[in-house]
Order: structure tokens, then sequence, then C-alpha cells
């Protein structure tokens, strides 16, 4: 059933050979995936700075009762004469033991806060490491503040220049770069999460940076997880329409004109492979359209089958309200109700990093 659903859409095909393929030709074919999902929709991300620095602003060891340290960071990256920096906030259990963790593009600076229960996270054995997408870069047209003063200080954007999705995505690697500095983190076990925008966000920095050993996204919809042929609610011309500054300039040629993108959101999620993905959506949330979520797994997972891992495990059939898919590389579920990011969402995050890496 779901071939034929995956064929009526018209997708490009992710890779031509159907033979097995070795990880150097994977890794060489990941890499056009990435220049082309830059050039024609989030625009290249800001050059790598000169340098970086960190500084502890404050720091609360007795935070969630005593069991997490709460610190404020402050990043700041230098670029010749130039300088930008962001808070970032980390909570880390107080226990000697060197934590998986979160990387997470928040709304807000909060914490806790509605999208991020974190106690129960750190009771989870995890920690998470957040900073808040407008401390990097207003959600608008500005591109003279922030990051984006920085990278264009008043001149203008074209072509294939990157837009605010890939300043997010860039402050979510700095982050990465930090956590780097602190021994009770497990590198090998780092996650980025964001949701709705900053799923989009999430994925692209889990394809362009191989540190992420899972990209997580939640609602992420148009422009984020879901196939964008065929796919109901939000459409290109809908959201370039709305936020063109998400993306790079090229991507208004797919306006209305979707069949002609030498690329579907497929790609983005295989970009992620041979490392993991996790794709969450809500029943109710149809502007993003979880069919069209669920089904952008279904055809990533031709890339893990032939590199000869598990893809995506699950029926042949549409989603429902309840199904959690965990046993393959493409994580996944479905929850009941609406657009938002709920602890319901986090436990199944939780539940699938627990079992893919043994946590
Ligand atoms: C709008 C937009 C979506 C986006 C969402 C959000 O609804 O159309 O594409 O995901 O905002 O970020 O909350």
């Amino acid at each position: 059933m779901l071939e034929n659903l995956l064929r009526e859409r018209g997708l490009t095909k992710i890779w031509d050979s159907s033979e097995i393929c070795s990880s150097d030709e994977w890794e060489k074919r990941r890499s056009e995936i990435l220049k082309l999902l830059c050039n024609e929709e989030y625009g290249f991300l800001p050059c790598t700075p000169d340098n970086l620095s960190f500084e502890v602003l404050e720091q609360d060891n007795k935070f969630c009762a005593g069991k997490v340290t709460l610190n404020k960071v402050s990043i700041t990256a230098q670029f010749g004469n130039k300088r930008f920096s962001f808070p970032c906030w980390t909570s880390i259990p107080n226990g000697n033991k060197k934590y998986p963790f979160f990387v997470f593009i928040n709304f807000r600076g909060d914490i806790p806060d509605k999208y991020f229960p974190t106690e129960e996270i750190c009771d989870n054995g995890f920690a998470i490491l957040s900073f808040c997408y407008e401390d990097v870069t207003s959600d608008d047209n500005n591109f003279s503040d922030g990051i984006a003063g920085v990278i264009y200080g008043g001149k203008d954007r074209k072509d294939n220049d990157c837009g605010k999705i890939s300043m997010w995505s860039w402050a979510a690697s700095r982050v990465m770069d930090y956590a780097k500095t602190l021994s009770n983190l497990d590198l090998t076990k780092a996650f980025v999460v964001g949701h709705s925008r900053l799923g989009k966000t999430a994925l692209l920095t889990g394809a362009l940076d191989a540190r992420f050993a899972c990209a997580i996204s939640n609602d992420s919809g148009c422009s984020g997880a879901a196939i964008t042929r065929g796919k109901r609610g939000e459409k290109i011309k809908d959201i370039y329409n709305s936020f063109p500054y998400w993306f790079c300039a090229n991507y208004k040629k797919y306006m209305d004109n979707e069949h002609n993108l030498p690329f579907d959101q497929h790609f983005l999620l295989a970009a992620i492979a041979p490392r993991k993905v996790y794709v969450a959506s809500a029943k109710e949330d149809l502007w993003a359209d979880p069919d069209s979520e669920y089904l952008s797994c279904v055809a990533a997972s031709e890339v893990y089958e032939k590199l000869g891992f598990t893809g995506f495990v699950h029926p042949d059939r549409l989603p429902n309200v309840g199904d959690v898919f965990h046993k393959g590389n493409i994580g996944y579920h479905m929850r009941d109700g609406l657009h938002y990011l709920s602890r319901e969402d986090w436990l199944h995050f939780i539940a699938y990093l627990k079992k893919q890496f043994k946590i």
C-alpha cells in the first residue's frame, strides 16, 4: 500500500543504484544532497568562527531539589574583528557520570518551560543544553540583528545565502562545541531536538553536523520532515509567502512548482544516515500533515537499508494515534492532540534513545 502512495507522490529517488553501497559511496552522495538542500532550500550556513569562547555567567547547583546543576553560559564567536554572543543554559544531573544529552533549540529561554520538562528529562539520566532561537537572530525579515548582522552587515541576501533556519542550526552546532569542553557529558550520545520551525532546524542540524547521533523533529511539517509533493495543509507557497526569511531566496522557485524540486524532504532525513533520526507527529496537526511526515520516514528508509542497517520498521499502512515505532534507525510516534511539544513527546524520545543507545 505505502509503495503505491509513494509512487503517486512522484518522489525523486535518493539514489539510482539499487545495490548495497559502501559508507564511502554514501558519504559522497550525502555531501551532494547537503549541497542541494543548502543551495535550493535553506541557504549555506555562516562561515566557521575564527575563535570561540565560553563564559559561565550564573550557576545554581541546587536546581531540581539539588539533583541538577543549572548554568547560564555565554557563547561568543569571533569573526575577524566582529563578535557575536548568545546565552545557553545547561541542566546537568549532579551525579558522577558522563551523561547523554540533548541540545534543545527552544522558543524561549525559560527553564523549565512548557515545551521542556527539565526535571523529568534529568531524572531519566539525560542532560539538556538549551538556547532560545531569537537570542541568535530574530524570527523576522530583519537581517541586521544577532548573527544575521555579522553575516550580512547590511548586504543584501541573494540566491543561496542562508536564511534564519540555517542560522539557528549554526547556533546549535556552537552549543555542541561548548558541550565538547564539558567532562560530564557523553559526546557519543548527543541528540538535537526542536519543535515546528525548530524541528525543521533540528533536522538540518542533524544532517549537517555529524557529531549528533540522533536528530529529533517534533511536528516539523512543511520544509521539515513532511514530503512536499502531494502534501496537504501548508505548501511551499504558504510557507514562503509567510516566512521567506527562514529559507534562501532560491526556494521561491518551487512555489506552486513542487514537482520541479530536485529532491524532497525525505532527502533531509536520509542525509542524517547512518546516524538516527526521529519524527514525531500529532494527529490533529493537519497544517504539518502527519501522513506526509510518515511517508518521508518510509521513503528515507531506503538509504539505511542500502547501507545494511535497519531503516524504518513500520506496518504497510498509514499511521494511527498511539503508533510508536522504535525498532529501527528511524524512530517515530504519533500522538493524539494538537501542534505542541508535549511531555508525552519527550517521554517517547527518551524511550527511543534508551532502547537504541542502551542508556
Ligand atoms: C507556522 C508555519 C509552520 C511552522 C509553525 C511553527 O504554522 O506555517 O511551518 O512549523 O509556524 O514553527 O510554529
